[in-house]
C-alpha cells in the first residue's frame, strides 16, 4: 500500500498569510488588551477557525455588521478574511473607528481593482463565479450593474449588446477548463467582450495536480471543508475522473471499506487545510494497514 500526494495541495499563500496576519496582530505592542474580531470565517476550515479562537479571536458575521447587531466599539480590531467583504462592511467599518487589518488575498483584490477601473472605462462587467460565494458577493459590491453567470450555459442565454463594450472577471476558484471554454465561446460570437484571466494561480496548480493524481490511483481522498470552493472544485475534478473519491474533513470521517482492495492512495488537500490534518488522515490510514 503507498499513499501518494498531489504535486500541490494544502495552504496557499493567500491562506497563509490570512493566518500570518492574526499572528502578527496579536503580536503589536499597540494592540495589547484589544478586542480582535476575524470577519466571517478567516479561511474556509473549521479546524482553522477553532484554533484562532482558543487564541482569543473572535469571529463577527458580516450580516450582523450589516444589520447593526453587531457589538463593535470604537477603537476595536476587525481583520478581514482571504476572500475579502463588501464595500459597505468596509464603509460601516470605517465609520465606527475600527481598526482594520485587511488579510483579502492579493489575487481577490486584483480582480476587485480590475472591475473599478474597467467600470471607470465604460465597461459593463460579467462576472463568471458563484454569486452565494463571500469572495463573489464581495468583489461584486464594489461595482455598479453587474451580471454574474454561474457557467458557459447562462453566458450563452445572457443578452449581451453589440453595441455595448464588456469585461469578462471571474472568480478565483474557477476552473482553468471553464474558463477556456467560456473564452473560445466569448471570442468566437463577440469582438466587444474584454476578458481578464485572473484564475487564481495557487488554484491552478492543485487543481492540475489532482487530475493527473486521479488517473494513477485506486482511491483518492480530497481533505477539506466541506464548505471550501476550491476544495469542492478538486472534488469534483477528481470525481470526474475517479469513482473512488471522497471528501473528508478530517481523519474521524475516514471509513475503513473505503480502502478495501486498494494499492495506491492518492490524497490530495484544498488551499485552507492545515498540513496537521492531512499527517493525521495519512497516520491514521497507515493504521488501517498497519504500516
Ligand atoms: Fe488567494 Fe488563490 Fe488562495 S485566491 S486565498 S491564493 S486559493
Amino acid at each position: 500500500m503507498e499513499i501518494i500526494r498531489a504535486k500541490h495541495m494544502g495552504f496557499c499563500f493567500g491562506v497563509s498569510g490570512a493566518i500570518e496576519t492574526c499572528y502578527n496582530v496579536l503580536k503589536e505592542p499597540e494592540n495589547l488588551g484589544k478586542k480582535i474580531y476575524i470577519l466571517g470565517m478567516l479561511v474556509h476550515n473549521e479546524f482553522v477557525v477553532r484554533k484562532l479562537e482558543k487564541e482569543g479571536f473572535e469571529t463577527i458575521e458580516e450580516e450582523d455588521i450589516l444589520t447593526q447587531k453587531d457589538k463593535l466599539k470604537s477603537g476595536d480590531i476587525v481583520i478581514i478574511r482571504a476572500h475579502g467583504t463588501s464595500k459597505k462592511v468596509y464603509n460601516i467599518l470605517r465609520e465606527k473607528n475600527i481598526k482594520i487589518y485587511d488579510a483579502t488575498c492579493i489575487f481577490v483584490t486584483q480582480i476587485r481593482k480590475t472591475l473599478i477601473k474597467m467600470e471607470d472605462e465604460g465597461y459593463e462587467i460579467l462576472f463568471v463565479g458563484d454569486k452565494e460565494h463571500p469572495e463573489v458577493k464581495g468583489i461584486i459590491s464594489f461595482g455598479k450593474n453587474i451580471q454574474v453567470f454561474k457557467n458557459l450555459e447562462e453566458i450563452v442565454n445572457a443578452e449581451i449588446k453589440r453595441d455595448k463594450k464588456y469585461c469578462l472577471l471571474t472568480q478565483t476558484t474557477l476552473n482553468k477548463k471553464i474558463l477556456e471554454k467560456i473564452k473560445s465561446f466569448l471570442e468566437n460570437h463577440y469582438s466587444n467582450v474584454k476578458i481578464s484571466d485572473k484564475v487564481c494561480g495557487a488554484t491552478q496548480v492543485r487543481q492540475q495536480a489532482v487530475e493527473e493524481l486521479s488517473k494513477d490511483v485506486d482511491i483518492l481522498l480530497v481533505v477539506g471543508g466541506k464548505n471550501s470552493s476550491n476544495t469542492k472544485k478538486l472534488y469534483d475534478i477528481s470525481k470526474s475522473i475517479n469513482e473512488s473519491t471522497y471528501l473528508v474533513q478530517d481523519e474521524n470521517e475516514i471509513k475503513k471499506e473505503w480502502f478495501r482492495g486498494c494499492e495506491k492512495i492518492g490524497i490530495t488537500a484544498g488551499a485552507s487545510t492545515p498540513e496537521e490534518i492531512v499527517i493525521n488522515i495519512e497516520n491514521k490510514i497507515r493504521g488501517i494497514f498497519n504500516v
